[in-house]
């Protein structure tokens, strides 16, 4: 084993209080317990906690990603916002499935979301560009919102003793449903 190697399994990948995820009480809507998690990751101090990974896939069928702000969650879905010039934009347009992973270290808990992106109107997207903190009040014809439509939802609690919860959610036909994952 290399030192590199060594010091990086001595380093610790959950915090040592980590909440129990409650079986019995899961919501239908898997949104309900994402906004439940989100609010805990922002009460209890974490740093971006709205920050995650956003993945597209290339021209080749290759996964790429990069880290984006989730700017909004509503009945349009998972947004987030960027130049309809760049590369995941042109991605998009390509092949709108994406996916969106979330880490939140402070609870040892992630949420794999994947679907299908649209983009939403030009109100909504210079609603957005107009609302940045370094604003100068002038639109952005390149600025766009996408939502993240999921067909997909996973959710893990991480557990000291390693059996790590998994929580699958499922849409079909409009109609979601959820199921451990071993
Ligand atoms: C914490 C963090 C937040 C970011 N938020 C955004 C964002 O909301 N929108 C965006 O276009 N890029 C954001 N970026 C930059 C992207 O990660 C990426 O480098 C850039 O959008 C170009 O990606 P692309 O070439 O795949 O299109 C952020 C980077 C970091 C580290």
């Amino acid at each position: 084993m290399s030192d590199l190697s060594a010091r990086l399994r001595a380093l610790p990948a959950f915090p040592d209080q980590m909440p129990d995820l409650d079986l019995e009480n899961l919501p239908e809507d898997p949104d309900e317990l994402f906004l439940a998690w989100l609010e805990d990751a922002i009460a209890g101090g974490a740093r971006q906690p709205h920050a995650m990974t956003f993945l597209t896939l290339g021209e080749d069928g290759a996964p790429v990603g990069r880290t984006l702000i989730l700017k909004d969650l509503d009945s349009e879905g998972y947004q987030i916002s960027t130049r309809n010039t760049s590369r995941k934009a042109q991605q998009l347009a390509a092949d709108p499935r994406a996916a969106m992973t979330f880490f939140w270290r402070e609870t040892g808990r992630q949420v794999h979301i994947s679907g299908t992106v649209v983009a939403l109107g030009e109100d909504v997207s210079q609603a957005d560009w107009l609302s940045r903190p370094n604003s100068d009040g002038s639109p952005n014809p390149a600025w766009q919102v996408y939502a993240l439509q999921p067909t997909q939802i996973d959710f893990m609690q991480a557990r000291h003793d390693r059996l790590h919860v998994h929580i699958d959610y499922r849409r079909q036909d409009g109609l979601w449903s959820h199921t451990q994952r071993g």
